[in-house]
Formats: C-alpha cells, structure tokens, sequence
C-alpha cells in the first residue's frame, strides 16, 4: 500500500488506510494479547479522539499512531509515558525545524512557534497485580493540515515550513526517537525525560490559568514535579501539584 519505511527494530507495524480510531485498533490487539512495540497507523482517522472526550480531526496527510506498550510499571508511572512520548517527538521535529521553534505545553502537547502541532492520547488497562498489562500511546502530527477552529492555536509542520517533513518522515522519526527515551526512562526513570522537558516548556514562571473538572486555578508555573506534575504557584500564596487539567495563559497577561 504505501512506501517501505525504515523503523527502529522492536517495533511491528500495521498499516491501515483508514480507521476509526488508531487508539481503539491498538486497544483491540492489545486486549487480544498484541506485543509490545505493535504500531497501529492509519492514513486517515473517522473517529480521532483527543483528551477529554474531544474529538481529533484526522484528515489524509497528517500522522495517526497508536503503540502498545506493556510497561509492567503500575499505574501513575505508566502515565509518564506520555511525557516521554512528548520528548520524542519534541526531538523528532528537530529533524525538520529549527530546534528553537519547538516548545512542550503541559501536559503533553508539542508546540512549534507556540502553535500546538502534536497531541498525546494515553489510556491503559487495569491492573494485573500492582501493574497495568497494556498501555497504548496514540500520536497525532498536523503535518500537512490543522484545524482552525481550536480553543488552543494549532499549525502544521508544512504551514512552519518544515523541511522533508512527511507523514512516513515524520512516524519513522518519531518510533526512532522513543525508542531511545523510552529505554533511558526504563533505565534512569523521569528524570532526565523531566529535564528534556523543562528544557523547552513554555510559559514557566508565567501566569497560568489551569482548567480542573469542577474548578480554575490561578497563579504562576513554576516547575514540573518529579512525577511530571505542574508545580503551580497559587495567586493567593501556596503551592498545588496538578496532575490532570487543561492549561492557559492567563488573558491579559
Ligand atoms: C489531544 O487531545 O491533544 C490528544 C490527541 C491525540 C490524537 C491521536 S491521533 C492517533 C490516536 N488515535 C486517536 O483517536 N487519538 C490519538
């Protein structure tokens, strides 16, 4: 169906022209005893989902990729998994982009020139003792295409004017990258993931408003806990350690 690509060994790709979801593929295999590194990706999505109930727009011409992955980690530490994804791909658009433009929004989104270009869609099995059996990590990329529409500004890498950047670039870029951040995170744990991350977070030490299910807070970003959470400076005095929620910059500011 499509070109040959050339992927990082440990990792068996299946290929499909469109699906609902890549997520809910990956899903299916995993519960069916897939291994891990099975690759899920289509060319277009029917049904993307996004974080919070959204939904992911998935036209041809962008990437749509889900992994199974079995950690055998429990589950908070299996969560970490989405930063490490967002790592890999911040390092991945290097590879087309001028590093400098490339930024991480907490929790997991991947910025080019502040614009959100990438999001992260991790969800996982229950508990087989103290661990998860499965997570499966979805990916999406606007490489040639972004809604216009969002709450957030999103963009493309082709509307960045990245170099060679296509969907088959852009995957085998990717599986490249986290293959070596995931092995660094089995062996070194969140550290060095924490600090590739903070090295290009946007908006630390700004005013921050972060959306929680049934509430807003309010106060500064200062740091990314040693669990990956935000670190938010409350405008009132204290300190909040957030480990779900959907942040913006405060208007105004
Ligand atoms: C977000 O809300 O930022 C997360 C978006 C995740 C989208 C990807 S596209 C591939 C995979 N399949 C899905 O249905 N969602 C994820």
């Amino acid at each position: 169906m499509i070109e040959t690509l050339d992927l990082p060994s440990g990792f068996t790709l299946i290929e499909r022209a469109f699906v609902d979801s890549t997520n809910d593929e990956a899903r299916h295999l995993a519960e069916g005893g897939a291994s891990e590194g099975t690759v899920v990706w289509a060319l277009e999505q029917r049904a993307g989902r996004g974080r919070r109930g959204r939904s992911w727009v998935s036209p041809p011409g962008n990437l749509y990729c889900s992994f199974v992955l079995r950690p055998y980690v429990e589950p908070a530490r299996a969560a970490q998994l989405s930063l490490v994804a967002a790592v890999a791909l911040g390092e991945a658009f290097d590879r087309f982009l001028d590093p400098a433009a490339v930024g991480h929004k907490w929790p997991n989104d991947v910025l080019i020139n502040g614009r959100k270009v990438a999001g992260i869609l991790l969800e996982s099995s229950g508990l087989s003792g103290a661990c998860v059996e499965w997570v499966v990590l979805g990916c999406g990329v606007n490489v040639a295409s972004y809604p216009e529409d969002t709450e957030f500004p999103a963009t493309s890498l082709r509307a960045e004017g990245a170099k060679g950047a296509t969907v088959e670039r852009m995957l085998e870029a990717f599986l490249r990258c986290f293959a070596a951040w995931q092995m660094r995170w089995r062996e070194e744990g969140l550290a060095p993931v924490r600090s590739a991350w903070l090295s290009r977070a946007v908006g630390l030490g700004a005013p921050i408003t972060v959306r929680l299910p049934d509430a807003e807070l309010h106060g500064r970003f200062s740091d990314l806990g040693a669990d990956g959470a935000l670190i938010l400076d409350l405008d009132g005095g204290g300190r909040r350690a957030v480990s779900a929620g959907e942040v913006f910059a405060t208007a105004g500011t």
